[in-house]
């Protein structure tokens, strides 16, 4: 809420206008030590938000191993906005009631074998107005790297205002000089801790991080505004990835934002859809369920470990779409050794197609009738040349070809 309300007030000087004086990116910047595969774990905000606690964070450790989500990969514990409490005279900045140690807590996530993630703001104050890192960057990195967080994701906010609308008011280039020079200054921050730790840009896309971020050693962007749990909202966000499959590699990936997996009303179709596409764009997989009353549809979603591999394609290709037939999308992605992996989602809101669809393999660069895998039945499928398919209203087929002709 509080960050609709920022947006409100600057979008209009910030968007489009901010664009061209990005430095040119160097991929194979220092970010290269972590996040070669798209970071896999749990991240606090999308249920608890501002509720989470110390309680929670151990809560959902304990699901991440207990319900299989570690073996599948899930490795980042994150806890997002509201653990800030106040800095002290010299600056140090404190947790609040509701994290009464976080050294302690970052102990007992390692116990289990997972990594503790946490969360900032380059500006005085959080999107949810706690406490921000504005200098204190140094002092505040050195603090996490002490108490062994591994994954941090920073987020503007309050820097839109504070900083870049009053050192640079009606100056789009120098705002946004500001904007990567504050993510590039916690970023060295992070770097002479010497301690590997994810970082991990929250600025809803603006001013297209994908070409910058990399360089100032940025392991993932935000490429839009926040996620909600439900279609349109997860649909909007897929349809604003066309275009960006080559900003995304090891060690450097665009987000579309946090999973909503199990939140609010999507049906189990959409679910299935949400997770194969952030799987298809090499999204980082963070869940944002409530572990502890997990269903077990939903976890066998979240744990089907072939779609799982898709995502963690050491390749690192990020989907690219392809072609759509009436409402039926195709989207494909070229995986190692020559394997591809192909989702076609159904995005109207019939229970079929409005138009039959036909599958052309001729627009995926495939020849004649390929043999494949159907990634949620499991079952071994043929796919003829034009052959009609018929998928539900928001529904997805995810297929993998690993021997494309
Ligand atoms: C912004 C971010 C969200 C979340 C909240 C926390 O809205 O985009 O992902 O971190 O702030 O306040």
């Amino acid at each position: 809420m509080h960050l609709r309300l920022s947006l409100l007030f600057v979008a209009p000087l910030c968007l489009a206008a901010i664009v061209s004086a990005a430095p040119a990116v160097n991929a194979q910047s220092s970010t290269a030590q972590v996040a070669q595969t798209p970071p896999m774990g749990w991240n606090s905000w999308n249920y608890f938000a501002g509720k989470v606690t110390d309680k929670d964070i151990r809560d959902s450790a304990d699901q991440i191993v207990a319900t299989g989500m570690k073996d599948a990969g899930y490795i980042y514990v994150n806890i997002d906005d509201t653990w800030e409490g106040q800095r002290d005279a010299s600056g140090v900045l404190h947790t609040n009631s509701k994290f009464p140690d976080m050294k302690a807590l970052a102990d007992y996530v390692h116990s289990k074998g997972l990594k503790l993630g946490i969360y900032s703001s380059p500006g005085p104050k959080t999107c949810a107005n706690y406490e921000g890192s504005l200098g204190h960057e140094e002092q505040d990195a050195k603090m996490y790297a002490e108490w062994g967080i591994d994954y941090l994701k920073y987020d503007l906010c309050s820097f839109i205002p504070a900083v870049m609308m009053k050192q640079a008011p009606h100056d789009k280039v120098g705002q946004m000089r500001l904007m990567i020079a504050a993510y590039d200054k916690m970023s060295k921050a992070l770097k002479a801790t010497g301690r590997p730790i994810v970082l991990s840009l929250c600025q809803y896309g603006w001013d297209s991080p994908w070409e910058w971020a990399p360089e100032l050693g940025g392991n993932l962007w935000r490429t839009t505004g926040d996620i909600e749990a439900n279609w349109q909202s997860m649909y909007d966000i897929l349809e604003q990835q066309k275009g960006l499959y080559s900003y995304a590699g090891p060690g450097h990936w665009n987000d579309p934002d946090m999973l909503e997996v199990g939140n609010g009303k999507l049906s189990l179709a959409e679910n299935r859809t949400h997770f194969s596409m952030w799987a298809m764009l090499a999204s980082p997989l963070l869940a944002g369920n409530d572990l502890p009353h997990m269903k077990p549809e939903i976890k066998a979603i979240l744990t089907n470990k072939d779609v799982i591999a898709i995502n963690q394609d050491p390749l690192g290709h990020q989907a690219r779409y392809i072609y759509s037939g009436g409402q039926v999308e195709v989207w494909e992605r070229d995986l190692k050794g020559g394997a591809k992996a192909i989702a076609i989602i159904n995005v109207g809101s019939d229970r079929v197609a409005t138009h039959p669809f036909h599958l052309d393999l001729k627009q995926l660069g495939l020849q004649g009738t390929q043999h494949a895998k159907e990634l949620w039945s499991g079952k071994d499928v043929e796919l003829a040349d034009n052959m009609d398919m018929e998928i539900d209203s928001h529904d997805v087929r995810l297929l993998r070809i690993d021997s494309p002709k």
